[in-house]
């Protein structure tokens, strides 16, 4: 089965054929970065509009690519939720229009379904049941995962995303939008000692997060500093290695919660190499595993969206599943496929 893969829902627009038996065959992406870098955030109406610019050619790019044409797509999958609504609805137009067009089925699909199964496209992929660590710029959650469709809620943040305290804190030491890899790459030159930030909730029994406070102290120690170079890195340092702290121990945590030996890690702060490297440490101690997605799936792709529709509808269902999209839209209510 031949299924194409859109992605719409914040500031990526990406296009992917993934085939059943081959894998992804083709895929093509146009990040807005530069776009927003300016108002040091997602702008929703532009984000649209650059969706509706894009989306076309990219579609042409990645069936190039993948050396098909239309005619051979059997399914179509967008992403109908969580994201901005706008966004959300040039995938849905797109996609519905296609699904008439060509008469195939089209179905919705829940972005977060799509980063937490994108870890299966490693190789090799880990096997079910596993606990999930989602860090997003809009999420932070731990789930506990016994198969597709298959999937409790075990913790999550109380306020900020990790990958928004990231962002914030990026934006504090005047990197530019989205700061997180620019943040992390100025970590790597700084003293991760040189400030204690706190470790929120590190100590709580619980699998939730905050986020919020560490970023409120980031923000006093940029105003308490003149602030030059090599202060900016050891800032970034100290913030990351507190977020990097607090994301292991909860994880650790959460495997010895649910007696399960794999990890597996998604979403675009799952780029972070301190991160990486602290659970790959961590799991090996404990004697569990952990698994990322290959670096490029990290972040908000058509892959994982073509992929996840590809797991749940092992054959293309009959019929059109119609048209919407559910900005917020709760992972634990999907249904089993
Ligand atoms: O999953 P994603 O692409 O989009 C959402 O669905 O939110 O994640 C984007 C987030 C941003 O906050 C970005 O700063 C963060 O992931 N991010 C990173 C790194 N790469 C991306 N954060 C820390 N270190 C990185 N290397
Ligand atoms: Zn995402």
């Amino acid at each position: 089965m031949l299924t194409l893969g859109i992605e719409t829902s914040c500031d990526e627009t990406g296009i992917a054929l993934y085939d059943s038996e081959g894998g992804v065959l083709g895929e093509a992406l146009h990040s807005q970065v530069d776009l927003h870098a300016l108002y040091g955030g997602v702008v929703p109406e532009l984000a649209s509009r650059d969706h509706i610019r894009r989306i076309v050619p990219l579609a042409r790019e990645a069936l190039e690519r993948a050396g098909r044409g239309l005619a051979d797509v059997d399914l179509i999958a967008y992403t109908e939720g969580p994201g901005l609504a706008g966004a959300l609805l040039v995938g849905a137009s797109v996609a519905a229009g296609l699904g008439i067009a060509l008469d195939r089925p089209v179905v919705g699909i829940h972005h977060l379904e799509g980063h937490l199964l994108s870890p299966l496209l490693a190789d090799p992929p880990p096997e079910f049941p596993f606990v999930a660590l989602l860090v997003s710029g809009g999420h932070t959650q731990l789930m506990a995962v016994q198969g597709v469709g298959r999937y409790a809620l075990l913790g999550e943040t109380v306020d900020d995303a990790a990958g928004e305290a990231f962002d914030k804190t990026a934006s504090l030491l005047g990197l530019d939008y989205p700061g997180g890899p620019a943040l992390s790459r100025l970590a790597a030159t700084g003293n991760a000692r040189r400030f204690a930030f706190p470790r929120p909730m590190i100590a709580s029994e619980d699998l939730d997060f905050s986020f919020s406070g560490l970023k409120t102290a980031a923000l006093h120690c940029v105003r308490k500093h003149a602030l030059d170079d090599a202060l900016r890195a050891d800032i970034a340092a100290s913030f990351q290695a507190a977020v990097v702290d607090v994301l292991a121990a909860k994880c650790l945590r959460a495997l010895e919660a649910t007696g399960m030996s794999r990890l597996v890690v998604a979403g675009g702060v799952g780029a972070n190499s301190a991160l990486r490297e602290r659970l790959g440490s961590e799991t090996a101690r404990v004697g569990a595993r952990v698994f990322f997605p290959p670096a490029r799936l990290c972040t908000d792709n058509g892959a994982m969206i073509a992929f996840a529709a590809a797991l749940r509808f092992g054959s293309a269902p009959a019929g059109t599943e119609g048209f919407g999209v559910r900005p917020r839209w709760d992972l634990s209510s999907l249904p089993s496929p």
